[in-house]
């Protein structure tokens, strides 16, 4: 009776293949990342992320009801600010006029029912390209947490539904848990990226963003201050522990798929909806080997996706949203 289990019955063909599948996407599983300028009539190619694009607000509602139409119904917006508005301390973030806030009531505009996340952090305001203020060349904590929290009250004035701080300064959560109740805004949701690794896969987002940070002599050029050393794992734990008791709804982890491993580990210890951000450079790899032919560009994808679902995510961040729904749907 040699061998008594033969595993390979369940993989037979397609139908038994998929009665028994332990994973499958769907188009509620994303929240799509989109890019918005300031101007007119503009969809804007993005050098290193082919196939993704900058939208002035015009462009914007078109791309927003087709996203709806698709069944994605999240997106998480970033902004490209002029160089004119940027400063130190994020002045031009709390502009209660300014493009973030446009953008979120224009999404709300066009499609209500959309769920509108927003990124909160300095770097597309700062100067310097961080995601703090700078003072005797350090990013100083506790007064860019107090910035940070008046940016999201700021976006929920405007109609977010969740703000999304992705700097990693210590107690932002706390901040502006706070300075939200107190504005009245408790149903106002907070998605936290609590384990950011400062990754080189962020390069080509900074290049869309023209975010990247500058040399400035006594700053470090780099945001391993405040962003996660990515050889850690139990820290990603200390960390995701601590935006939870803070009062995140949502956790993160990010970059994605060089990082499952802490996916699995937040999944297996806490009881809160994990989000995975699949970040740009994951896409720019993958469509630069698929443009050499050297990748199935879609099944690639598919897989990837996948893999990040197996893992643990319950919220797929992804600049391939689209195309997988396209693909499936
Ligand atoms: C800004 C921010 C970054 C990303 C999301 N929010 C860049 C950074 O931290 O430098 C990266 C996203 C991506 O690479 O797709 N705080």
């Amino acid at each position: 009776m040699f061998p008594i289990r033969r595993n390979r019955r369940l993989r037979t063909n397609e139908a038994i293949r998929s009665l028994v599948r332990e994973t499958s996407i769907s188009p509620n599983d994303f929240l799509v990342p989109l890019f918005i300028v300031e101007g007119k009539g503009i969809k804007e190619k993005i050098a290193s992320m082919p196939n993704y694009y900058r939208f002035s607000l015009d462009k914007l509602k078109a791309e927003v009801k087709l996203l709806w139409s698709l069944g994605l119904k999240s997106v998480l917006l970033f902004v490209k600010v002029e160089d004119a508005l940027k400063d130190n301390i994020g002045t031009e973030a709390l502009n209660p006029n300014g493009l973030m806030q446009r953008a979120i009531k224009t999404v709300k505009d066009v499609c209500p029912d959309m769920l509108v996340m927003t990124d909160v952090a300095l770097d597309p305001f700062s100067a310097y390209g961080h995601d703090g203020i700078i003072e005797g060349g350090r990013i100083i904590n506790d007064a860019t947490v107090e910035v940070l929290a008046d940016m999201s009250i700021s976006h929920a004035e405007a109609g977010a539904n969740f703000v999304a701080p992705s700097d990693m300064m210590d107690g932002r959560i706390l901040g502006i848990r706070e300075a939200l109740d107190q504005s009245n805004f408790i149903d106002t949701g907070i998605m936290s990226y609590s384990a950011k690794y400062a990754s080189a896969f962020y390069g080509p987002f900074r290049d869309a963003l023209d975010s990247a940070p500058v040399d400035m002599g006594d700053v470090p050029k780099d945001k391993k201050t405040y962003q996660m050393d990515f050889a850690n794992r139990n820290e990603a734990l200390r960390e995701t522990e601590m935006d939870i008791n803070e009062g995140a709804d949502i956790v993160m982890v990010k970059p994605g798929l060089a990082y499952l491993d802490i996916v699995r580990d937040i999944k297996n210890n806490f009881d809160v909806p994990i989000a995975v951000y699949q970040v740009s450079g994951e896409y720019a790899m993958l469509k630069a080997a698929a443009e050499k032919g050297w990748l199935d560009h879609d099944a690639v994808m598919l897989e990837q996706i996948t893999s990040i679902k197996r893992a643990g995510a319950d919220v797929i961040a992804s600049y391939f949203a689209k195309d997988v729904v396209k693909l499936l749907f």
